[in-house]
């Protein structure tokens, strides 16, 4: 039997090499639909490589049995897999974490500054030639030296943005409730405090949380009441962290002063009114787009199917219980 892989879009440089060495690889391609991916998978396919807005649930594996073995995703967020589904039916899920954390944590800071001085607001009014001579009180932002960043989800990502923020002499608070290491660097820099007191205090709140039922919504309106009507709200996790419809209105009837999105709860769709809140700057989740990063984790989810196929537990398994009755035999 020749291994079988399919991955939903095509993958960068290294994957096609290391993967078609070892398998026989078959992309869907610009357009990845659910039933050209069923079709594939009841043929007979052993590791799927699906894209982070493929939703991989329970309907979706069942076509996959009885021999697909691994979930292999391009991201390192897997909120669209159904993990205890595929941990029941034996199926191993890995994701790529590690190789965009600095990428991403650059493009939060890139949303924070832009959002905090207004850039893409400023750009707007040039292009409609609207500046008509420096002023003294022409879009005044927030400035970051000394303002307080609340970082929520305290992982790699969020202890990178910290690193950042430092160097722009911001003061920097957390909330994690799985209450990670703090490496040394950071320690004597930075507080803990609960959600609900950095939501009110801080002046820019950055989300790097995974999306799970208990991060879903997790700035929701009560929340967006309580920050500060100056504060600024970063976002590259993922869109449902804040229910987007009333971000919409917070950022209409300023609740907050402005916000930086890279993720949105629809994607890539936006909630209505989102487009014209010139006070939010939008990015088209860009967080892991560089050239170095996005090979990285081709390389990374390439390792984890090739492992997968030789019966090895995936490098970067996030389910490794599902093969706790022992792994499947190799196959080539
Ligand atoms: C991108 O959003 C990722 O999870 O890698
Ligand atoms: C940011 O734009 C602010 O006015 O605080």
């Amino acid at each position: 039997m020749t291994a079988r892989i399919v991955c939903t879009l095509p993958l960068p440089d290294p994957a096609p090499g290391l993967l078609s060495a070892a398998a026989e690889v078959e992309v869907i391609g610009a357009s990845p639909s659910r039933e050209r991916t069923e079709a594939l998978l009841r043929e007979g396919v052993d590791v799927l490589c699906p894209q982070l807005g493929d939703r991989v649930d329970a309907a979706l594996l069942d076509t996959g049995l009885p021999r697909l073995r691994a979930v292999c995703v391009y991201a390192v967020g897997y909120n669209n897999v159904d993990v205890p589904a595929a941990t029941e039916r034996g199926i191993v899920v890995a994701n790529t974490p590690g190789v965009l954390t600095d990428a991403t944590a650059d493009c939060a800071l890139g949303l924070l500054v832009a959002s905090a001085r207004r850039l893409c607001e400023g750009d707007a009014v040039m292009r409609a030639g609207g500046f008509t001579g420096w002023r003294p009180d022409f879009m005044l932002g927030l400035e970051l030296r000394d303002s307080l960043l609340g970082i929520v989800g305290f992982g790699r990502i969020g202890q990178a943005l910290a690193r950042r923020a430092l160097a722009c002499g911001m003061r920097i608070a957390y909330a994690d409730e799985s209450q990670p290491p703090v490496p040394a660097d950071l320690a004597p820099h930075v507080a803990r405090m609960q959600l609900e007191t950095l939501i009110a205090e801080a002046d820019c709140i950055s989300l790097h949380v995974p999306l799970d039922e208990s991060t879903r919504h997790l700035i929701d309106e009560a929340a967006l009441r309580r920050m500060k009507p100056t504060a600024i709200l970063v976002n590259t996790s993922r869109g449902a962290v804040i229910d987007e419809v009333a971000l919409v209105r917070a950022l209409q009837q300023g609740w907050i002063a402005g916000a930086g999105l890279d993720v949105y709860e629809n994607e890539p769709a936006m909630a209505p009114g989102l487009a014209g809140c010139r006070n939010a700057v939008l990015a088209p989740h860009l967080g892991s787009a560089t050239v170095r990063t996005r090979a990285a984790m081709a390389e990374l989810c390439a390792r984890n199917a090739l492992a997968a196929l030789a019966g090895e537990l995936p490098p970067h398994c996030v389910n490794p219980q599902a093969w706790s009755a022992g792994a499947p035999p190799p196959v080539r």
